[in-house]
């Protein structure tokens, strides 16, 4: 690796020195003066510093309304621009080469040149230096420095937009020497503020050519003994031979969370142009995430910009070099038959910019084509609102579509028997792109014997106006007539009658909760189902009962109810949910203490294929095998030494002793049950404490403590959850997740990966008349009331993890459910809160 000086040097302005130099003298001084006044002699003085002082301050005064007009920024631009007449030479690979220096000068002098074509730019204009050059013919890349008078910042930034119209004028009036350069394409972007700021310490640029067959990495300085630098910017600019194109992989990308602080930016260029960036990373990013990009032509470039503080080991990248392919070769292409794929090119990673791809999609004479998008990511940062898709896109039927959609909502049927799919990226942001599946169908019922949603996803039609969003774009729900076992939204909407009146507004516009011989208007419904005066919420009196009028009210100190948070000193709190939510609420410091739990090292991005949980995402989750048989249950980590399981995972088993330590064998850290890797630590039980009233027949109390048989060590892959305080809410409607390596059907095989899936609290009151009757208090409803996600076989003892901050909380233990992932058939969870006090007992947890 070729370790250079920065290419242009940095002039840190002292322009904005201007602001502290300006002091008015202090009004004390004169009150100093009036006290002396009345001495003969301390007269005098007064005069002259009086006369001085105010000579002084006219002097500041008009120095600061003349010269302040003068106060100029430094405003940098990054450009690139081809050059037709000349020819590529590995010279200009090398910045300290004559050959380098020589069209250098040409590029500055030319665009000086350009730059005079224009007044504000002209009038401005401080220099520029060549940064690097590229085959094709030769591309030059540069920076150009202005100093802008202070809020002539956007002309200027107009004036250098428009630098390929002013290149065409200098090329139209000047009679030029005949070996000028021949410019095309000349380009140019306001540079990113964040990389050349006056606070950098360190630059560093290091440049790599790779070769065929030859495999290179680059890595944050320090990576991964130590920390990467602070203060610093760093760049890599990455080449690769005419005709082939740039793979960087990131094997590693651990960052601090805020991109304003530490972030590493990928550009498809040589030069950091705003309108080339590829991607900004920041944070942590699990090694499981697909992290490929590619690059359009032979270069890339890398940067890296780092503050003061919190520093973290960086990134690790491989560099390859691939062969470019023909456009054809690329991707697109014809598809024929009855039914197939197709995808985005790199998928599940990156696809490269500037990419143009078309299928022509032909299924059988007599048939229509249907297309639908299983994933689907082509989002640019800040046009997520946008409608037009002026960026990236996919059109169909002359239908385009861009940014993030959920899976399985972009769909299509043409009318024929074929059907042309494009797909384009422009030159900045890439995402990850897409995959579909096109199929042949019947033209005039493209649905036989189904609905057909608007979006063209077709659903049974005993699915259609029964409350569930079964299509995702909510057609399956409009201009229903509700069935007699629904109740009739005012807007337009059938919800299931088993959910009027629990509470939570399921229409959406409140029809369902009206009227339930509940609260009146301007009343509140108490936890425990009283009305009272809307007044009396937050009044300091507990007007329900419960409490619950007296809770989330901004002060912090109430009169303790079973629903307030009690911190260690016995003073209860009326903020809902305080423990380890960042801020210290409690005067002891209680609500804050033992709050290393519950996060996940890694940055949880999008994820793309499948609901494979990612490396480390969900540490707490541990694996409970039958030792020489496999896995059966899960578990939770709680404490070095304690796990939190179901208490029907232990029970005994005709010869297997499923009560007794020994049979088990615990494996924590581990993320596929194929690949015992050296994440993963093994322990042995010491101890199985089954809660004491666990009934087989209804599972109440359906949870178990595990000791091991020695403390583990915490590392990326091992951390505890947060146990919830007794009094945690977690609301009908929260989102949790759920997480295990159980069926994934019902009646099905178990998972190789770790699975996960979100499902949400279900009201106890509607959940228990869903399963007729069997839900206790201590139990706990989640899951998605139209089917289809549920925990299953072989995920029991597991954690429900419910989001509560930036941390997550044992709200369940996986306990049972009738069959899986069925219709109306929630899971159901031992309620974690209700088992605090047993737990503390034996853990101190
Ligand atoms: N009892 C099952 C087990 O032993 C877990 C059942 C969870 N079922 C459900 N539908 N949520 O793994």
């Amino acid at each position: 690796m070729d370790y250079m000086d920065s290419g242009l040097r940095y002039t840190p302005t002292s322009d904005k020195d201007w602001d502290t130099s300006v002091q008015f003298l202090p009004a004390s001084d004169n009150k100093k003066f009036e006290k002396k006044k009345g001495k003969k002699v301390g007269a005098v003085i007064g005069v002259v510093i009086f006369a001085a002082v105010v000579a002084l301050m006219t002097g500041l005064l008009v120095w600061h309304f003349h010269f302040r007009k003068d106060v100029r920024v430094k405003r940098m631009y990054s450009g690139s621009m081809r050059i037709t007449n000349q020819v590529f030479d590995n010279d200009y690979e090398n910045s300290s080469t004559q050959a380098f220096k020589m069209l250098a000068k040409q590029v500055t002098d030319q665009l000086k040149s350009i730059y005079s074509k224009s007044p504000q730019l002209s009038k401005y204009y401080v220099g520029s230096a060549v940064q690097a050059f590229s085959e094709g013919s030769v591309i030059a890349y540069y920076l150009s420095e202005f100093k802008v008078p202070a809020g002539q910042e956007a002309s200027v930034d107009k004036a250098m937009s428009d630098v390929d119209k002013l290149a065409d004028k200098e090329r139209r009036t000047f009679t030029r020497p005949h070996n000028s350069l021949a410019l095309e394409d000349v380009m140019s972007s306001a540079l990113d503020t964040r990389l050349f700021m006056t606070s950098f310490k360190t630059h560093l640029k290091f440049t790599e050519h790779t070769r065929p067959d030859k495999t290179t990495y680059i890595q944050s300085p320090g990576f991964p003994n130590s920390p990467y630098p602070p203060q610093a910017f760093m760049e890599w600019q990455l080449r690769a031979d005419p005709g082939y194109i740039i793979k960087l992989k990131f094997d590693t990308v651990n960052l601090e969370e805020d991109c304003k602080n530490d972030f590493v930016k990928i550009y498809d260029s040589l030069v950091a142009i705003e309108n080339r960036v590829m991607e900004e990373m920041c944070g942590y990013y699990s090694p499981s995430e697909p992290l490929t990009f590619l690059s359009s032509g032979n270069v890339m470039l890398v940067t890296m910009a780092t503050n003061e503080e919190k520093n973290f080991p960086g990134f690790r990248a491989e560099v390859t070099q691939i062969k470019r392919k023909t456009k054809a070769a690329t991707c697109g292409g014809q598809l024929k038959g009855a039914k197939g794929t197709f995808s985005s090119p790199n998928f599940p990673n990156y696809y490269p910019p500037s990419t143009e791809c078309q299928w022509t999609i032909e299924v059988p004479e007599g048939k229509g084509v249907k297309v639908t998008f299983k994933k689907f990511l082509l989002s640019e940062p800040g046009l997520e609102q946008s409608k037009d898709c002026p960026k990236d896109y996919v059109d169909f039927n002359g239908n385009k579509v861009c940014g993030e959609q959920p899976d399985g909502t972009v769909t299509d049927t043409s009318s024929t028997n074929t059907m042309t799919v494009t797909f384009n990226s422009d030159a900045s942001y890439v995402d990850r792109g897409f995959t579909a599946e096109y199929e042949a169908v019947d033209v005039k019922d493209p649905c036989p014997q189904q609905f057909q949603c608007k979006n063209q996803k077709c659903i049974s039609k005993a699915l259609t106006c029964d409350g569930w969003n079964d299509c995702g774009d909510m057609s399956d729900e409009l201009k229903c007539t509700c069935k007699s076992d629904s109740i009739t939204c005012k807007n337009g909407l059938c919800k299931p009658m088993f959910w009027k009146c629990d509470g939570v507004d399921d229409c959406g516009d409140g029809t369902d909760e009206k009227g339930c011989g509940g609260c009146k208007s301007g009343e509140m419904m108490c936890k425990n189902n009283k009305c009272v005066s809307e007044k009396k919420r937050c009044d300091g009196r507990n007007d329900c009962g419960d409490g619950s009028d007296e809770l989330d009210c901004g002060t912090s100190r109430v009169s303790c109810t079973d629903l307030t948070y009690k911190c260690k000193d016995n003073t209860c709190l009326s903020k809902v949910n305080p423990e380890c939510d960042g801020t210290q609420d409690c005067e002891d410091g209680s609500d804050e203490e033992n709050c290393d739990c519950g996060r996940s090292m890694f940055k949880t991005s999008r994820i793309v294929g499948g609901q494979n949980a990612d490396e480390g995402e969900f540490p707490w989750q541990v694996s409970l095998h039958v030792k020489n048989s496999g896995h059966v249950c899960g578990a939770s980590i709680i404490s070095p030494k304690w796990l939190v399981t179901a208490a029907h995972c232990v029970q005994d088993d005709g010869r297997l002793r499923l009560s007794q330590p020994e049979t088990w064998e615990a494996y924590l850290g581990l993320h596929a049950q194929s690949n015992v890797g050296k994440t993963v630590v093994k322990k042995n039980l010491k101890k199985i404490i089954p809660h004491p009233n666990y009934n087989a027949y209804t599972y109440d109390n359906d949870i178990a403590l595990m000791e091991l048989d020695s403390p583990v060590t915490y590392s990326d892959y091992i951390k505890p959850v947060c146990m919830p305080a007794p009094q945690h809410d977690f609301p009908s409607g929260h989102s949790v997740w759920i997480t295990g390596w159980g069926a994934t059907r019902e009646g099905g095989y178990g998972a190789t990966v770790l699975q996960k899936a979100q499902v949400r609290i279900i009201n106890g009151t509607v959940c228990n008349k869903l399963m007729e009757g069997q839900i206790t208090s201590r139990m706990l409803c989640a899951g998605v009331l139209a089917g289809g996600v549920d925990a299953c076989q072989g995920d029991s003892g597991g954690p429900l993890s419910s989001p509560s901050g930036s941390r997550m909380f044992l709200a369940g233990v996986v306990s049972w459910g009738d069959g899986c992932a069925r219709r109306n058939k929630p899971g159901v969870y031992t309620t974690v809160t209700k088992y605090r006090g047993w737990i503390q007992q034996h853990t101190g947890v």
